[in-house]
């Protein structure tokens, strides 16, 4: 773990709020909890103490490519957890254990748009009810899976600095090796639409090919979304 520098806090609004104000490389900022944590599609990351929540700063990012950086990071966080929990990575970047997210990704650019902003929340102890969530939510406690939290950010850092260090093409193999729903039916939610179709896997840049039922219509390409079963 050595490329990685750890910045410790007890309490911080937003670890990715934080970290955009770090400019070194590899920088990781991690809080004990977090008061107005984010969540992807501007919704709040329930960050009570006993969770995991840190950011790590990636500085000059290929800004073509942002797709990869989320996907590694799923990746790891995959890679990292212990294989008891049997854990799978749902489009784009969520993790669930037992059909359950326990996890959630949010990539965001600082000011200067070469700094790349990966936040983490990872529901160690507890998790929020599921009247607050769009996704049956779980916690490693809950699971029955055993390891801190320091175990599993330096298991974690270890793996993301090995995958950022993979060709794009096999860290898509590999994403979707440890992925759920390819060539089943889902349900996509955009922003201003809900498509229907088969999720056949992700295309070269890491974006989601949706086919539609109707066989004359093209494959859809889905770059940012959410996804159902
Ligand atoms: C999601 O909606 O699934 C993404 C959740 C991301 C939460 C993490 S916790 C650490 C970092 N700081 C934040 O404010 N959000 C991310």
């Amino acid at each position: 773990m050595t490329d990685f520098t750890i910045y410790n806090f007890t309490s911080l609004e937003s670890t990715n709020d934080t970290a955009k104000n770090y400019t070194d490389n590899f920088s990781v900022i991690v809080a004990g909890e977090q008061t107005k944590g984010k969540g992807r599609r501007g919704k709040t990351w329930i960050s009570p103490k006993g969770g995991l929540y840190f950011s790590v700063v990636i500085t000059d990012p290929d800004l073509l490519n942002l797709g990869i950086y989320s996907l590694a990071a799923a990746l790891s966080l995959c890679e990292a957890l212990p294989a008891k929990a049997n854990a799978k990575i749902k489009w784009p970047n969520d993790i669930l254990i037992g059909g359950k997210k326990v996890s959630g990704i949010l990539l965001e650019t600082a000011t200067d748009p070469s700094r790349l902003i990966i936040g983490i929340g990872i529901n160690i102890s507890s998790f929020p009810k599921e009247s607050l969530l769009s996704y049956a939510a779980t916690s490693l406690k809950n699971e029955n899976i055993t390891i801190t939290k320091d175990e599993l950010l330096a298991s974690l850092l270890d793996r993301l600095a090995n995958n950022l260090t993979l060709p794009l093409q096999q860290i898509i193999t590999l994403w979707q090796k440890n992925a759920i729903g390819i060539g089943k039916d889902i349900k996509v939610t955009l922003a201003k639409d809900t498509l229907f179709g088969v999720f056949k896997g992700l295309d070269a840049k890491g974006n989601l090919i949706l086919s539609t039922k109707n066989k004359e219509k093209p494959d859809k390409i889905i770059s940012c979304g959410e996804i159902y079963f």
